[in-house]
């Protein structure tokens, strides 16, 4: 059944669990996903950015959840807009069905010039009102998402035009999180804690220097009734790397959000947890490793099934170490 985000994530605080939102954009992706939550009971976040409703068309998208839905009724089904740019955005999700959207008013429309406070409490407290109006959740982010090693915001919102983040626009501040969330009624909020979107986020494994885990104990203490969420939180395996490189692949050395400091993070407040990357990796590897390996074989079905079984793998593993397992 299709649920709100705050009835998903409600459940998960009373029973001290995270669920991963994973990103879709085609059907081989929602058929991992659910294939995975389905073989381990768990419920699940199907999130789609803007880019996603372009890509697959609006009714595709949309006809493919519900086709999810009826084939798993017994799973618990959040479908979320993933990066609202703007208001319009979220109107548009809320009017293709989605139960849940997220204002990402820390950058301007743009999706890429860091915003002023007060701009994205105004966007973001427009945007619950309207939501909460149809029973749609809404998901805010405060601080904005990048590398405490380069200052860089990762590939998907590369600073570039404006140059480096500050040290302080990319961490939360506890405070300011409880003032945004008063003043615009969200009921989850992302956190800036280090992370940052794509595959290249740490150059070496991080340590609490530039992964500040540390603070979501504080920013939870503060707004204990928001859900907090935490994006870039692809682990970016090793052995997928290793499986893409090894096929002709050119990937240079990078380190993800180990699942141990994830799983700690879930113990300190984090109820949201979003992947898109680590399914882009495992899938391409096992694409890359197809055609490399069986190159008589011209069934795309046989490459597209070797993708959805690398990515079913990779959500299992997560439902399974967020405690998400069992819990549908
Ligand atoms: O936050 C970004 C997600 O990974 C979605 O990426 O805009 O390429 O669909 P996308
Ligand atoms: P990754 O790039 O780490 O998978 O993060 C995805 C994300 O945060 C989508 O909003
Ligand atoms: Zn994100």
């Amino acid at each position: 059944a299709l649920i709100s985000l705050r009835q998903m994530l409600d459940h998960a605080a009373e029973h001290g669990y995270g669920v991963p939102a994973f990103n879709v954009n085609n059907l081989e992706q929602i058929h991992a996903i659910m294939q995975a939550a389905q073989a381990t009971d768990s419920p699940v976040i199907l999130q789609a950015s803007a880019g996603a409703r372009k890509y697959a068309g609006e009714a595709y998208l949309r006809h493919m959840v519900l086709a999810a839905i009826e084939t798993h009724p017994d799973i618990p089904v959040c479908l979320h807009q993933d990066h609202g740019a703007s208001a319009a955005v979220c109107i548009q999700a809320i009017r293709s069905g989605f139960s849940s959207v997220m204002m990402d008013g820390s950058l301007m429309e743009d999706a890429k010039t860091p915003a002023s406070y007060d701009y994205n409490v105004n966007v973001t407290a427009k945007v619950c009102e309207m939501a909460h109006a149809v029973g749609v959740s809404v998901e805010g982010e405060l601080g904005c998402l990048g590398s405490l090693e380069t200052g860089d915001a990762g590939e998907e919102d590369g600073v570039g035009a404006v140059g480096k983040l500050s040290h302080d626009q990319m961490l939360t501040d506890p405070t300011e999180a409880k003032d945004f969330v008063a003043r615009t009624g969200v009921d989850a909020l992302a956190i800036a804690i280090g992370t940052s979107h794509g595959a290249y986020k740490f150059t070496r494994p991080p340590t609490g220097e530039v992964l500040a885990i540390d603070r979501i104990a504080q920013i939870h203490a503060a707004i204990p009734n928001t859900h907090l969420v935490m994006h870039g939180s692809s682990s970016v395996p090793q052995e997928w790397l290793a499986i893409i490189r090894q096929y002709g692949g050119e990937l240079k050395e990078t380190y993800g959000v180990p699942v141990e400091e994830i799983v700690r993070g879930i113990g300190s407040g984090v109820r949201k947890v979003n992947i898109d990357t680590d399914i882009r990796l495992a899938m391409f590897g096992a694409m890359r490793q197809l055609f490399a390996t069986q190159p008589s074989e011209f069934d795309p079905r046989k490459a597209l099934a070797a993708a959805t079984k690398a990515a079913q793998g990779i959500c299992q593993a997560r439902f399974e170490a967020f405690g998400c397992a069992g819990q549908a």
